[in-house]
């Protein structure tokens, strides 16, 4: 039996980013090297964590723009783990920005958490005169804490995005996130947490019930099927495809698996480039279409080229087909 107050257990893991990053001058909030202090000192930079009874620890110390495999198979164990165990409410996650939108994608997709896990960032180094990945972090630890929140989530700038629904939309501004038509799903005031849809957790017939199959496969893979991005564009062609498939034909170990274009617009492709991806569909690579506007999906109808990927954004439908490859 486990006791009220180790129910309310909280795990806090470190991966790195700028919410851990260090720069030589507190004025320099972009010449700093991410991934440098340790979450239990970012934890204990938080006067409002004080009270809070928390598990802390560091799976990775990377910059996220070098995020891959064996990190994400490192937080997936360690997550796994924690959500498993039932004295552990909630989980909050350090990243950096910049492959965050990916992360938990894969997080949700890998594990459908009922419990809520809660990735957080900062866009100033934790050097910097006002950092923001403080009161990032608080922000999420009201959110991972919020009696019957659920799923994978993130939060920037006071607001509460989706794993599915979230990008990073700015370069520079603290709140670099947006969740498009959607929008966020809560938001965090004085750390009140203010809720304005469904939990990502109420919203999936499935919350907490993952495929085991496909998590096991995801963590015993040397490396993830090869699936590449491409975008059409003004003056485009086929040389990329092509290449890809030539290469596949004299090295098979790198032959690409699938391709996920972004269109323009609502999908469509540049004629030069959509014969190059006809020809690798034919020889049994997947194309999958997606959009390279930053808002809106692709409105399905009979003229598509190519097979919709939902309402994903183009670098997760990637992440997703290299997934659904991985059972193949
Ligand atoms: C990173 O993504 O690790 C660096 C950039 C950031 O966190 O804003």
């Amino acid at each position: 039996m486990v006791d009220a107050n180790e129910a309310r257990r909280l795990v806090i893991l470190g991966t790195g980013g700028t919410i851990a990053g260090r720069a030589t001058a507190a004025s320099d909030n972009v010449g700093y090297v991410a991934g440098q202090v340790a979450v239990a000192d970012l934890v204990a930079a938080v006067p409002a964590l004080a009270g809070v009874s928390c598990e802390v620890e560091q799976v990775a110390q990377v910059d996220s723009k070098d995020m891959g495999l064996p990190v994400w198979q490192a937080l997936v164990r360690r997550l796994a783990h924690h959500l498993e165990d039932p004295a552990v409410a909630a989980v909050v996650i350090t990243h950096g920005t910049d492959t965050l939108e990916e992360t938990a994608f894969l997080l949700q997709q890998l594990l459908q958490p009922r419990k809520p896990v809660v990735l957080t960032c900062a866009m100033r180094p934790a050097s910097a005169l006002t950092p923001d990945g403080p009161q990032n972090l608080s922000d999420a630890v009201a959110v991972a804490r919020e009696p019957g929140a659920g799923g994978v989530m993130v939060v920037c700038a006071g607001q509460v995005h989706t794993a599915t629904d979230v990008s990073k939309v700015h370069t520079y501004r603290t709140d670099a996130f947006d969740s498009g038509d959607a929008g966020p799903v809560a938001c965090v005031e004085e750390g009140r947490v203010r809720r304005f849809r469904p939990w990502p957790a109420d919203v999936r017939a499935t919350g907490g019930d993952h495929d085991a199959g496909a998590l096991a496969r995801f963590l015993a893979a040397d490396a993830l099927p090869r699936v590449e991005l491409l975008i059409s564009h003004a003056d485009a062609g086929g040389a990329m495809v092509q290449a890809l498939l030539a290469q596949g034909e004299t090295d098979p170990v790198q032959a690409v698996r699938g391709i996920v274009v972004a269109g323009t617009g609502n999908g469509t492709v540049h004629q030069a480039l959509a014969e190059a991806l006809d020809v690798a569909q034919a020889r049994g690579v997947p194309v999958l279409l997606t959009s390279r506007c930053a808002r809106g999906h692709v409105v399905p109808h009979p003229g598509l080229a190519f097979v919709a990927a939902d309402d994903l954004s183009p670098v997760k439908a990637r992440l997703g087909l290299a997934l659904a490859l991985l059972a193949d």
